[in-house]
């Protein structure tokens, strides 16, 4: 998960990080108040999890509350990279004298964490790594040790920095690592770091990234940063019924149990849709082991929901839940459902119990449901009848 600025402000402050203060505003109003309550020079800056938001408008000086009114009107509702600003924060003004560049990040090719750091922030880091690749030192990190104090010194003797600044900035090295280990971080940018009038080192801007796999278990605080509203409806439902579920672009719905077995699926379909008008998959939806009547109610119930899908493709390969389990499962969805599945399903079902949990399927005799004797066949069936909908 991309955390917004406000909230890896909110972070860094958290863990001891120099930040200006900071507060998100929702209308110009608020942003009117919120620059009052701060005082002095501020910047409206829209918020949006993309970068170059600076270049593109979305980041103004205010000298007044009045000012920072105005040009929240302008930058709330902006289109920035395709991304709409819903809320701007308003930041106090800093006093710039040097902007410099900070990052630690999971460096999965090499199995370890990076760091990179520049005297030379502020502009895009990428356009930098690429014109002047010596002005950006890169200083890989142990995971066990982390940024200690010799880690951090390395790092800003590698970047350059002058002598009256190394400690300083080491300093805040080390506290951005603490954000990046104690919330478990895949990601922590900083761009610009400044370096203000007086001397200080303040991080000016925050990127964030959250390893979401150890949120749930490790950050239950981090669900309150999850940005609910600009979620895929589907994925949301989906997530909130505990499923496994992935949003795609075509119109054959998808429920398997195991993630191998539904991959595989996804790509059994493909292939058949080629021969029915390319159709394609429109989901991934692994219901797991336990194939109860709840859970593939679910797994329908969104699948069915998406306005895409035109017909589904229940593969099921009964295991510890077997295959009469599995049966009565989808008959009891289909009633729970009742009129909301509208929609035909090919089901397949294979290995335990295989005979008794198609004769269940078989007597149910739900007008909507075709059964299939195998994958390919019920791909095939599947394709033909998203294609014969479309
Ligand atoms: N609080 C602030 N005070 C003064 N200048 C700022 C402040 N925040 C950002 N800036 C200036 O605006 C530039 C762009 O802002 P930044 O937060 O880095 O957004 P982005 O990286 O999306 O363009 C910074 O490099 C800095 O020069
Ligand atoms: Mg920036």
């Amino acid at each position: 998960m991309d955390l917004y600025e406000y909230q890896a402000r909110d972070l860094f402050e958290a863990h001891g990080v120099p930040v200006l203060a900071g507060i998100v505003a929702y209308t110009p109003e608020e942003a009117k108040a919120a620059a009052e309550k701060i005082g002095g020079v501020v910047v409206v800056k829209a918020q949006v999890k993309v970068g170059g938001r600076g270049k593109a408008g979305g980041v103004k000086v205010a000298k007044t509350a009045d000012e920072a009114f105005e040009h929240a009107s302008n930058i709330l509702g902006m289109d920035i990279k395709g991304h709409t600003v819903n809320k701007v924060m308003i930041a106090q003004g800093a006093d710039i004298a040097e902007e410099f560049y900070f990052s630690v990040l999971l460096d999965r090719a090499n199995r370890n964490y990076l760091a990179m750091c520049s005297v030379e922030g502020g502009m895009e880091i990428e356009v930098l790594a690429v014109e002047r690749p010596d002005a950006l030192a890169k200083v890989a990190v142990d995971p066990i040790v982390g940024i200690d104090a010799a880690k951090a010194a390395e790092i800003v003797e590698a970047a350059n920095f002058p002598e009256e600044l190394r400690a300083k900035v080491a300093d805040t090295i080390q506290k951005l690592w603490v954000v990046f280990k104690e919330e478990d971080a895949t990601l922590v940018e900083v761009n610009p770091l400044v370096k203000t009038g007086a001397g200080d080192i303040v991080a000016l801007d925050g990127k964030v990234s959250l390893d979401d796999n150890a949120s749930e278990v490790r950050h239950p605080a981090h669900e309150e940063l999850e940005d609910k509203g600009a979620a895929d409806p589907l994925e949301a439902k989906a997530k909130a019924a505990g499923l496994n579920y992935v949003k795609l672009d075509g119109e054959v719905g998808i429920i398997g149990n195991g993630a191998g077995l539904v991959m595989s699926t996804l790509d059994v379909v493909a292939y058949a849709g080629e021969n029915h008008g390319s159709v394609k998959p429109a989901n991934f939806l692994d219901i797991g082991g336990g194939a109860s009547a709840e859970v593939m109610a679910n797994g329908l119930d969104v699948i069915l929901n998406d306005p895409q899908v035109k017909s589904v493709f229940v593969n099921v390969f009964g295991g510890i839940t077997a295959c009469d389990a599995v049966a009565n499962g989808i008959v009891g969805a289909l009633n729970t459902l009742g009129d909301a599945a509208n929609k035909p399903l090919v089901v397949r079902l294979d290995g335990n119990n295989v005979e008794e949990g198609r004769a269940i399927l078989a007597e149910a005799n739900h007008p909507l449901v075709t059964l299939a004797a195998t994958m390919d066949e019920g791909a095939d069936k599947a394709a033909e009848l998203a294609n014969a909908a479309k």
